[in-house]
């Protein structure tokens, strides 16, 4: 794989264009190390409106290739001085997202879909200390890119945010995407759609998916496209080192 590496150098050294990021590489679903938390009907159910606690902290975020994005966070911050005072947060949001030319990638959440539980129980003055409310965070990375972990062997998503720093890798766990469905989940102008006809929606849109796969991703799928793309990358950047 040490092709691939000389590749990836070859790129960020280059910036040609061949080498941009693209949608196609961003597919699936992808999940941090603890392999815990993964979008989907197993950490949100949009009928009842529920998160589904995940056994351990983790992040999770799938793509499609026609722009739709599902982010499922679990996140703890410890507090040093007293360990009971950890707060933790879980947060589902889905909407559509864009990569700008220059690499950002923009993630346009779903206003009324979004939903966090929080959990804070140093603080708040409530008997739970915990609170469950609508959530709407744009994101904004400020590049990602993908590729064959050597250590791990599975494809990683490597996403940088907005200042540059390096977020937790995340591995390919589906392809494709395991999501609930990408269109608003909660319209609220929209009356007259009862819980029913939500959960109708809701199943028949994840039997279709399952039906077309959602398949656990096998280390080496797809390592020939990646291996001819490594050659034909490295002949054009080696090209472009020699005109230099
Ligand atoms: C830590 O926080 C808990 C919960 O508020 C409190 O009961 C406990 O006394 C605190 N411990 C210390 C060492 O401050
Ligand atoms: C890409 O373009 C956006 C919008 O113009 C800008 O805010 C961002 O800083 C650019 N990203 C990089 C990596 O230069």
């Amino acid at each position: 794989m040490f092709v691939h590496q000389l590749v990836l150098q070859i790129c960020i050294l280059s910036q040609i264009v061949l080498c941009a990021p693209s949608t196609k590489e961003l597919v699936g679903t992808w999940s941090s190390k603890s392999n815990t938390v993964f979008t989907g009907p197993g950490f949100y159910d949009p009928v009842d409106e529920l998160i589904i606690e995940p056994d351990l902290p983790g992040i999770s975020y799938s793509f499609t290739e026609d722009g739709h994005f599902e982010e499922a966070l679990y996140r703890i911050t410890s507090d040093p001085q007293n360990h009971s005072c950890a707060v933790a947060s879980i947060t589902y949001q889905h909407g559509t997202y864009d990569l700008l030319s220059n690499g950002s990638l923009i993630l346009t959440p779903i206003a009324v879909d979004g939903r966090q539980l929080l959990s804070d129980p140093c603080n708040g003055d409530s008997a739970t200390h915990s609170s469950y409310t609508r959530y709407l965070q744009k994101t904004w990375f400020k590049a990602f890119r993908v590729y064959l972990n050597d250590y791990h062997g599975r494809y990683t998503l490597q996403l940088y945010q907005f200042d540059g720093s390096q977020m937790q890798p995340l591995f390919l766990a589906y392809k494709p995407p395991l999501m609930l469905p990408t269109y608003a989940l909660n319209p609220t102008d929209k009356a007259s759609e009862t819980k029913s006809s939500l959960r109708k929606r809701v199943k028949r849109s994840l039997e279709n998916q399952y039906r077309t796969t959602a398949v656990k991703s096998s280390s080496h799928d797809n390592y020939d496209f990646f291996w001819w793309t490594a050659v034909a990358s490295i002949g054009i950047g080696s090209s472009i080192l020699f005109l230099r």
